[in-house]
């Protein structure tokens, strides 16, 4: 195109959106890459075969929409939750989407919006800010303690005051790493006048009981947001979902896009959950990768924060931007989070580990 070039600055873009920046996880292509809290093990083959059969197989249907409702997918994944959770679901309780990061979206599409607040605890997942501006519900970050844990009293607290519209809490959170038990989600639940959010996305790395627990007490506040793009090895198919009332998935049904879920999505996901136990089967060992990482980190001098997740937040950094290149300089990219003096490694495979611990004796500090 000869046209010339237009600025970003020249659009008529929304005045709350100027100014402001995108989600930016650097996608580099580097021998190890340990900065967006994938599975680093590829789906057995198996899986794959199956994934493969499912979409050869819903091909020759490609001319007509998909089940909007996606109702065969949430049955499917009532039937993990239930038998991961002990909690009886349906598929009346589950709503599916592209990644929980639209889920979050249709959430607060539905619950927040233009007048309305959300809160989170800071530190946490930076997409709960940027899908509130998107949505323009105003965000309102609350601090965590210095040492990243959260103050549930004091949370508790805060939200009795300010009366948030939505709440967000982020067990385990990224990018700490720690979690919290259900019955400090619970002192949040009870002063929450609206939606609280608990963001599950590392809920299979967790020595914590699920938010699914609390479902039956709290129909009206509480949704459990979840993903297989963690634990589940299934990032590149883009399936996030939720647990909740069968109200609130009708709500969701106001703000939702006709057809999200296209049938390739549904039946790859369908088939990789027939898969749940032997992709499950690597959490087990991320879990002891983990730890051991954090040995060695702490044996290196650096100042690990206690994870119950499938990453690590450590410092500290003098010049967090250099240390994060000389990581880079030895083929290992990490995750500056914007944390003063801390960088965020994702667990890899052992060998990975390894490179990155090796990398780790010769970063500046
Ligand atoms: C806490 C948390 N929630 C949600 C997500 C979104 O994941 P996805 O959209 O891939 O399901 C992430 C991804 O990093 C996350 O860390």
């Amino acid at each position: 195109m000869n046209a010339p070039e237009v600025r970003l600055e020249d659009l008529p873009l929304r005045e709350d959106l100027r100014g402001r920046s995108p989600y930016g996880a650097p996608q580099l292509d580097v021998p190890v890459r340990l900065n967006t809290n994938e599975n680093p093990y590829p789906p057995p083959r198996a899986l794959v075969e199956d994934v493969t059969a499912a979409v050869r197989e819903v091909a020759a249907r490609l001319h007509r929409y998909p089940d909007r409702d996606a109702v065969g997918l949430r049955r499917d994944l009532a039937r993990y939750l239930t038998a991961t959770t002990g909690v009886p679901l349906s598929e009346r309780n589950l709503w599916a989407a592209n990644g929980s990061n639209e889920i979050l979206q249709q959430v607060l599409q539905a619950f927040g919006g233009p007048g309305r607040t959300a809160l989170g605890f800071e530190p946490s997942y930076s997409m709960h800010p940027i899908i509130s501006a998107g949505t323009r519900t105003e965000w309102a970050p609350t601090p965590r303690r210095a040492d990243f844990s959260l103050d549930t009293v004091r949370a508790a607290e805060i939200v009795a005051q300010r009366r948030p519209d939505v709440v967000f809490i982020t067990s385990p959170n990224n990018p700490t790493g720690g979690s919290i038990p259900l019955s400090e989600v619970e002192l949040i639940l009870r002063q929450a006048p609206g939606i609280v959010v608990v963001d599950e996305a590392y809920a299979e790395f967790s020595s914590q009981r699920s938010a699914v627990e609390l479902l039956a007490a709290h129909p009206a506040k509480l949704i459990v947001s979840r993903t297989m793009s963690k634990a589940f090895a299934f990032a590149g198919g883009r399936l996030g979902y939720l647990a909740a009332a069968p109200a609130v998935v009708d709500a969701l049904q106001l703000v939702r896009l006709p057809y999200h879920l296209s049938l390739l999505t549904q039946a790859a996901a369908s088939a990789a959950l027939r898969h749940a136990d032997a992709t499950l089967a690597s959490v087990a060992k991320l879990a002891a990768e983990r730890d051991r990482v954090a040995e060695a980190l702490l044996g290196l001098g650096f100042t690990p924060v206690p994870s119950d997740a499938n990453f690590i937040l450590f410092g500290a950094f003098t010049d967090v931007k250099a240390s994060w290149q000389s990581y880079l300089d030895n083929g290992v990219l990490i995750r500056d989070v914007g944390i003063a003096g801390h960088l965020r490694v994702t667990i890899g495979t052992p060998e990975e580990n390894d490179v990155f611990l090796t990398a780790s004796k010769e970063v500046p500090r």
